[in-house]
């Protein structure tokens, strides 16, 4: 019998999203699997059984060896994915949020130099072990809210060096951090400040930059819009990162609706980010493939955007999930807890659709929802125990202090 390395026992409920694959469709999304009492057995970095206390007890007795945690007046979910961050830069830009409070707009501050131009310059200046330092102390917030995966994407580079060296930071502080890490390539965040056109970046980045960033990235993304980039010069670029064995994302319909979701579809894109200007047309299609809509409401939020049209992404059928999108500018939020909440408040979703959105649907964003997302047997043992025996307190108490412990690879961190 395999021995069992951490025992919760008696929790007051364990919550997870039921199924195997990403959820998708009125009946299916946010449908849970709640057990109540539970607890949970662990080997290793596997969880072994979530049920009936005295089940798991009698099927996992603990050894000399196991730890024990105790879980009573506590309930237990999935550790959060975070399927769209921009985690790793150097600066801030209080300023501009300080401009934006006394009425600028974003798209105004960008293209007066300011914007993702401005972090450029400041990520430039540092060295890979100062953005190595950053984005620790970045992950550290996001873990302390509960994430316990998360997508972290360059993009404030453009250049050769910057771009390799924050991927670079990236897998770096993967090996260390007890938040797992997928880098993301985004090379393509908005024109290079040296080049005169969109065109002559990407045919730079391609020829450059791409070779060896796709050797130490697992995906590539994006930013379809006015002022960065437009879908003929990005469907090239895009099949240029596919050829590399880079899978596709994109920042699309964030400010206005230019093609984005087609040229997504028709590339076989994992995801397509934001959607706030998205049309009830491409919500239609979008709901009808396996592209995710990975929905930002933490940007919205910041920057006054539009709500995405998500009734009819969750009526027609399309995998939803929620992200932080953090980074200094359009949203400086590194809770998905805060996130959920504005799922639920602002996007009128359910709590436990915000759920399965920051956990199993977030994981298939990342191709992981087979080992991550759920709490069942086999799955990676990333756990949150909530300081409440009802869970839905990590989507209604905006900003609370939800997390007693979190458990990463079976093991308790910090
Ligand atoms: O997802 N839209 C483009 N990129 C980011 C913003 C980056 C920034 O402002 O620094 C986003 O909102
Ligand atoms: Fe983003």
């Amino acid at each position: 019998m395999t021995r069992p390395t951490l025992l919760i026992h008696d929790l007051a409920s364990a919550v997870s999203p039921a199924g195997k694959g990403p959820q998708r469709g009125r009946e299916e999304f946010g449908k849970l699997e709640v057990h109540s009492p539970a607890s949970i057995a662990v080997s290793g970095e596997r969880i072994l059984a979530v049920g009936p206390p005295e089940e798991v007890l009698r099927d996992f007795p603990p050894q000399k060896n196991t730890r024990t945690v105790d879980g009573r007046g506590k309930s237990a979910v999935p550790g959060l994915v975070d399927c769209h961050t921009h985690a790793v830069f150097l600066g801030s830009r209080a300023d501009e949020f300080e401009l934006r409070c006394r009425g600028a707009t974003y798209e105004e501050i960008q293209a007066s130099g300011g914007g993702i131009l401005s972090t450029v310059e400041a990520t430039r200046r540092g060295t890979q072990q100062e953005l190595e330092a950053a984005l620790e102390r970045h992950l550290d917030w996001m873990l302390c809210c509960g994430t316990t995966t998360a997508e972290v994407k360059s993009g404030y580079g453009l250049d050769r060096e910057t771009e390799l060296r924050m991927l670079r930071a990236i897998r770096e502080v993967d090996q260390r951090h007890p938040v797992d890490l997928h880098p993301t390539f985004l090379g393509a965040h908005t024109v290079s400040p040296e080049f005169e056109d969109a065109r002559g970046y990407l045919g730079f980045v391609i020829r450059e930059v791409l070779p060896a960033a796709a050797e130490l990235a697992r995906a590539a993304d994006i930013f379809v819009e006015r002022g960065s980039f437009e879908v003929p010069e990005a469907r090239p670029y895009l099949a240029a990162c596919r050829e590399h064995g880079l899978v596709l994302r994109m920042h699309a319909d964030q400010f206005s609706e230019r093609g984005a979701l087609p040229l997504a579809l028709e590339m076989g894109a994992r995801s397509a980010d934001h959607l706030e200007s998205t049309s009830d047309e491409g919500a239609r299609l979008l709901a009808r493939s396996d592209t995710a809509a990975v929905l930002l409401p933490g940007c919205g939020l910041f920057l006054g955007l539009p709500n995405p049209p998500v009734k009819l992404l969750v009526e027609e059928g399309a995998i939803i999930a929620l992200a932080t999108d953090f980074n200094p500018g359009s949203s400086f939020c590194s809770s998905l807890p805060v996130v959920m909440n504005l799922g639920c408040t602002r996007l009128g979703l359910t709590p436990a659709q915000a759920l399965a959105a920051c956990t199993v649907n977030a994981a298939y964003v990342l191709g992981l929802h087979q080992q991550i997302g759920r709490l069942a047997p086999g799955y990676r043992a990333d756990i949150l125990l909530l300081d409440d025996p009802d869970w839905r307190y990590l989507a209604y108490h905006l900003g609370g202090d939800h997390i007693a412990a979190r458990v990463k690879s079976g093991r308790e961190v910090r």
